[in-house]
């Protein structure tokens, strides 16, 4: 992962409108380099096949103060939802990193359901920022659940941060604990709606949420130097499990 990905993580907020994003575009080499920088993400499981296509917003549905959208395609394979969130996530920060706004936009509907054999996952609706001070100025001014509903044990400061990764309705469906250094994550799930999300969005999109909150986590172990080794497993649970296990990591000692 990059190294300026812990401040992107500070400054990046969803743009819900890009009202005043200023007028600049994304130039064709810029739209090149975004390209580029997907190809060169680490992914989750490496097996997954994955693709984007940026189209100009005005092509999809719903986004058309955004300038474009990055349809995120992958193979549907074990954790593949997962997956995604976790290279998206890293995309949106590298975006930020280069003063684009970004919003994950589950609402979006694709102009291509497929894409070179793969299915569409999501988008991230992005615009060229002209004014940095648009950028989140206050972390912790952004509404989350406190940190206790959300970890379990030494935080190790980094929990802190950690807690700000976005999530579909803000939902935050993650729980972490720390036990001497090995941290278990867990992606929670309420029976019913969230806000206004129906039961089966919110299992689709908590999916994608949990990896966008492991690709945080692992940005932040990174900046407080804490070499680690990860496990996943498969998320399969629905029905009536609270909790699902799917990740565990283990620091250096
Ligand atoms: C998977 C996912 C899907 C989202 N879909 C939408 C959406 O359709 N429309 C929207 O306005 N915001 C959407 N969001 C943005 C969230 O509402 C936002 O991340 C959350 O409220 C936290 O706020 P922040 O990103 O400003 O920190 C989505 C976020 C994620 C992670």
């Amino acid at each position: 992962m990059e190294a300026n990905f812990y401040q992107a993580m500070l400054r990046r907020k969803s743009f819900h409108l890009f009202r005043n994003a200023g007028a600049g575009t994304l130039t064709p080499e810029e739209l090149d380099g975004i390209r580029a920088a997907f190809e060169g993400f680490e992914p989750l499981v490496p097996e997954i096949r994955t693709a984007i296509r940026i189209v100009p917003a005005s092509q999809v549905s719903f986004k058309h103060d955004a300038e474009y959208c990055i349809l995120i395609y992958s193979e549907k394979k074990e954790n593949w939802l997962m997956n995604a969130g976790y290279l998206g996530e890293q995309l949106d920060l590298w975006l930020v990193s280069r003063s684009i706004g970004t919003l994950w936009f589950g609402i979006g509907k694709p102009d291509e359901p497929g894409y070179d054999g793969l299915d569409y996952v999501i988008m991230i609706a992005v615009r060229k920022i002209s004014d940095a001070s648009q950028f989140r100025q206050d972390l912790s001014k952004a509404r989350r659940k406190p940190l206790d509903e959300i970890w379990a044990g030494d935080t190790l400061g980094l929990a802190e941060i950690v807690r700000y990764a976005p999530s579909a309705v803000n939902s935050q469906p993650w729980f972490a604990q720390n036990e001497n250094g090995t941290l278990t994550v867990y992606r929670t799930r309420k029976p019913g709606r969230i806000g206004i999300m129906p039961e089966t969005a919110a299992s689709y999109f908590n999916r994608i949420d949990i990896g966008i909150f492991l690709c945080c986590l692992e940005v932040c172990l990174a900046e407080k130097g804490l070499p680690f080794t990860r496990e996943l497993f498969p998320d399969l649970a629905d029905g009536k499990t609270e909790r699902s296990k799917v990740a565990v990591y283990t620091l250096a000692k």
